[in-house]
């Protein structure tokens, strides 16, 4: 077992400490010694905001088949029906194993209350009242803490994968792929850049949603790891597949606040301010159509009438029901002067998940040795052009053991305990510009316009003004990062302009419309020649590409 307090090595190194994080954490711990390094407190993750819940089939009138069907249906095509089976087949265990680590779904009687959500077609959405990530993640903190050989390093943000790159004089075997011997990380309170060296790395970053200027995602999602695989080399995909959630809260201190799709489903009815309702124009589901239709109609509601909001209206149920069904809505609505059993609620769609990200395979292999990925940030085929509600945190759990049972092979199997000589932070070409303006501007700037120009609705002129934009910051901001001293600002800036370089160009080549990706010059689906997935990858050289 590789274990050193001065330097950092660890048999196992993770980035992030989200569901999937965490969860894999706990089950290779069995195995050798693991660092978690997480950019903010250790629960600061898009997991801690979750509220709908965990799809699984949990109920006698529900069936693996309907859940499989139901997200394939959602995907638009795109999902691989191997590793949706293979997850949603999982997923009563997993839902055992949460339990089991403490987490306490609500309950119905003697079995658990099952919610509902847009596209499924029946209930099986486990929840714990509408606060169900922040029970997951202080669950799985809890187990984790408890295990000895586990240590976690909150606020340190990895700044790039070490890989064959950064060694000097290292001669790549004909063949040989690109491997990964941890992460560069900035300690944010010291200042200073260390080396985290360890024999298997997992990628458990996140989402990206900050990338928008409205988003229901916390201050993390930036979208590090991804921006961290494609700078090593590893492909990525569909990245046009931003899902907007339909109802966040429209309010000048709402922060993009999410109203739980359960909301909907619970009878939740989205109206004009005139108070007419809408959704039985555009879907036979009406309110419980999928996302990407909800998020759309509401769209095209507001471009019609001009309003800033549209409403969603659970007045006429029980008090006592909505009180104990959403007391996290019904509170953080309150302390806005909004009492949802009386008053409608202002609602926007708003950023909230990235369905692709880092191409795995079905144990959470990426193209790179040694590198794993799970959760929001990989692109394991489960999603396809529209995620299924609920079927994220599933995803992440799932993964994070299937990762955690391919790590388990490769960690016995190999027995090469050797790093090469991996040299320290390089602060070579650095001096402080004392331009650290730039920052904030471009970061608002990205927001504005992948909002207003690569959003619900996209066009060829709109998607190519964001790439004429983008490739001039990025371009900005790269040189701006190797000529200052490296800090948490520049690193997520970094990240976020190449998320969104890769969103633009990934929306530019799929040319049709499907699912989340939505182009009024396309309008419609072309499975002749688009039913694949829109991949992307660094080349370096021709090697490198054969490498791939
Ligand atoms: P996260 O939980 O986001 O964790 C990422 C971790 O990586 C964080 O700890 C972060 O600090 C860390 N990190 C990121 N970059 C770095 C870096 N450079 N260095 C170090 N650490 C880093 N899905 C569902 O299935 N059901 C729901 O009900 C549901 N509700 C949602 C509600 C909201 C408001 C949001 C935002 C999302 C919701 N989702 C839901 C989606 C789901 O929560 C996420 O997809 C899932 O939690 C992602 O888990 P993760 O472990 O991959 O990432
Ligand atoms: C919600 O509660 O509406 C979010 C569910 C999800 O994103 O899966």
């Amino acid at each position: 077992m590789f274990h050193s307090a001065q330097h950092n090595i660890t048999d196992f190194l993770i980035i992030g400490s989200g569901i999937a994080g965490l969860s894999y954490a706990l089950k290779v711990s069995e195995l050798g010694s693991v660092a978690i390094i997480t950019k903010k407190k250790n629960s600061e993750s898009n997991t801690n905001y979750a509220q709908g819940g965990i799809a699984a089939v949990l109920s006698t009138d529900d069936s693996f088949e309907l859940h499989i069907q139901d997200t394939l249906k959602a995907g638009d095509g795109l999902c691989n029906p191997e590793v949706v089976k293979k997850v949603v087949e999982a997923g009563p265990a997993e839902i055992q194993e949460l339990i089991k680590i403490g987490v306490n779904f609500t309950r119905a009687k003697d079995k658990l209350d099952l919610g509902r959500e847009g596209g499924h077609s029946r209930k099986r959405v486990a929840h714990a009242a509408d606060l169900t990530g922040k029970e997951i993640e202080n669950a799985l903190i809890r187990a984790v803490k408890s295990r000895k050989n586990i240590k976690i390093y909150e606020d340190h943000i990895a700044v790039d994968l070490i890989t064959q790159h950064h060694l000097q004089n290292y001669q790549r075997k004909p063949g040989e792929k690109i491997k990964c011997w941890g992460a560069y990380v900035l300690d944010v309170k010291k200042g200073t850049v260390d080396k985290f060296l360890s024999r298997i790395t997992l990628l458990a970053t996140g989402g990206a949603g900050r990338i928008y200027q409205h988003t229901t995602n916390p201050d993390i999602a930036t979208g590090d790891g991804l921006a961290m695989a494609y700078r090593a080399g590893a492909r990525v995909a569909n990245l046009e597949f931003i899902q907007f959630h339909p109802t966040s809260l429209f309010h000048p201190q709402g922060d993009s606040f999410l109203i739980s799709e359960t909301v909907r489903g619970e009878g939740g009815k989205l109206k004009l301010k005139s108070g007419k309702t809408f959704m039985e124009n555009y879907h036979p589901q009406k309110e419980l159509a999928p996302r990407d239709v909800v998020a759309r109609a509401i769209d095209a509601e507001l471009k019609k009438s001009g309003d800033s909001c549209v409403y969603l209206d659970i007045t006429h149920l029980d008090k006592e029901f909505i009180l104990r069904r959403f007391p996290n809505i019904f509170g953080r609505c309150l302390a806005l002067g909004i009492d949802i059993t009386r008053d409608w609620i202002p609602v926007v769609p708003a950023a909230h998940y990235m369905c692709g990200g880092v191409v795995t395979n079905l144990e959470a292999e990426t193209d790179i040795e040694n590198l794993y990925a799970c959760g929001e940030v990989a692109m394991t085929g489960m999603h396809g052009a529209n995620r299924l509600a609920s079927n994220s945190l599933l995803e992440a759990v799932a993964f994070a053991n299937f990762a955690a049972e391919a790590s388990r092979k490769k960690f016995e199997s190999n027995q090469d305990h050797e790093f090469p000589r991996i040299p320290e932070w390089s602060t070579k070409g650095v001096f402080d510009q004392k331009e650290w303006v730039i920052i904030s501007h471009a970061r608002q700037e990205i927001q504005s316009f992948m909002w207003n120009l690569v959003g619900i609705v996209r066009s060829n002129s709109r998607l190519e003004m964001a790439k004429a934009r983008i490739d001039i910051l990025l371009k900005e901001i790269t040189e701006f990062y190797h000529k200052n001293p490296v800090t948490y600002e520049v690193i997520e800036l970094r990240n976020i302009s190449q998320v969104a370089e890769l969103i633009i160009r990934s929306a530019l080549l799929r040319k049709e419309s499907r699912g989340l990706h939505y182009n009024q010059d396309y309008p419609k689906k072309d499975d002749q020649n688009w039913k694949k997935d829109t991949v992307l990858f660094e080349v370096e050289s021709e090697e490198q590409k054969e490498l791939i």
